[in-house]
């Protein structure tokens, strides 16, 4: 079996490709390395795997069979929907044809990593793939929420117009090792500001909720997404809800910090709620996730600190 992944040398591209090799698969990582890094593949040493810079805004090209397209090229965080918007409308609008149409000479089986920003601020908790969302078009956020929305209607396009075998994932908050720590998502700045004895900063009152997937969790789900005959979006994330204040707490606890706890204003168009329904993932993949918060921040917490030496 053969598998490319964009955005393989990314943070849950690289468990990806480590979950690939290990169930026999030839893996090409494509990656133009914009907010990923050879350091997160650097450990492998198979001779199956393959590491092929290209930016896949551009058409890819690809010598012999393909069995399967894994396209997770894109940045994800909102520092880059400040720092790189263009950049995170492109790779999912032009990237997302570009793989498409690649698959479709391959005759490949497609699967698009998408996003529970699709379902933008919820007004319903916890949100099933049924939900359409509640997504501003125009806010700064919307340069992800509505790119993901696009890629997944393009998605169903080739899977309705061309024939394309498709997938849709939409991954749900995912932290763990190889994540970047300076990246503005919510774990590696409460960590970072633990283990530097600075105040842990909140954006709001600290109510609002999200739920944490552990990374090896999150990419067994994808994979078996793949392998399965689900052409219907699903939620790949872990059920456990909690307040932003409680994962203050909770890494205040695991890394042992003084830090305080401090608030700031509340960042604009932030989602109050964030929970998935993984009714259908449990239903149709035989998915749930394996590892509890408290074990998978101990190993983020782990990582954090050998990358900081
Ligand atoms: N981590 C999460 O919590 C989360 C949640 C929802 C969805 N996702 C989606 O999962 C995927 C992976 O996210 P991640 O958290 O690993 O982020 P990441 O930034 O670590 O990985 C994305 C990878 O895509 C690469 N990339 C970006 N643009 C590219 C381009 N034009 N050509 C080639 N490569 C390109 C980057 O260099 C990076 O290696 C993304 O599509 C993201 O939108 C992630």
């Amino acid at each position: 079996m053969k598998s490319i992944i964009t955005g393989g040398a990314g943070f849950i591209g690289s468990h990806l490709c480590d979950l690939l090799l290990s169930e026999g698969h030839e893996v090409v990582c494509v990656d133009n390395l914009i907010t990923g890094s050879v350091k997160n593949i650097e450990h492998i040493k198979s001779d199956n795997f393959t590491y092929v810079q290209h930016d896949v805004t551009k058409p890819f090209h690809y010598a012999g069979e393909v069995d399967y397209v894994f396209h997770l090229a894109s940045p994800a965080t909102f520092k880059m929907c400040v720092e790189a918007p263009t950049a995170i409308m492109k790779v999912n609008s032009e990237g997302t044809f570009n793989m498409l149409d690649f698959a479709k000479e391959k005759q490949a089986r497609f699967l698009l990593a998408s996003t529970s920003e699709v379902y933008g601020d919820p007004l319903v908790n916890p949100q099933s793939e049924a939900y359409w969302g509640n997504v501003s078009c125009t806010g700064p956020r919307s340069v992800y929420d509505e790119a993901k929305r696009f890629a997944e209607s393009i998605t169903m396009a080739y899977y309705r117009y061309y024939g394309v075998d498709t997938r849709i994932v939409r991954i749900f908050n995912t932290y763990g090792p190889r994540m970047q720590i300076k990246d503005s998502r919510v774990i590696p700045n409460f960590v970072n500001q633990a283990l530097t004895g600075v105040d842990i900063t909140i954006y709001g009152d600290g109510s609002y909720t999200r739920s944490f997937c552990y990374a090896t969790d999150e990419a067994e789900g994808i994979y078996r997404l793949m392998m399965s005959d689900c052409t219907e979006p699903v939620n790949i994330g872990n059920e456990r809800e909690m307040t932003i204040l409680e994962l203050a707490n909770m890494v205040l606890k695991v890394t042992g910090s003084k830090s305080k706890i401090i608030h700031k204003d509340s960042l604009t168009d932030d989602p109050k709620l964030r929970r998935p329904d993984i009714s259908r993932a449990r239903n149709v993949l035989g998915w749930e996730p394996k590892v509890g918060l408290e074990e998978g921040l101990t190993k983020t917490v782990e990582y954090f600190k050998s990358v900081r030496v």
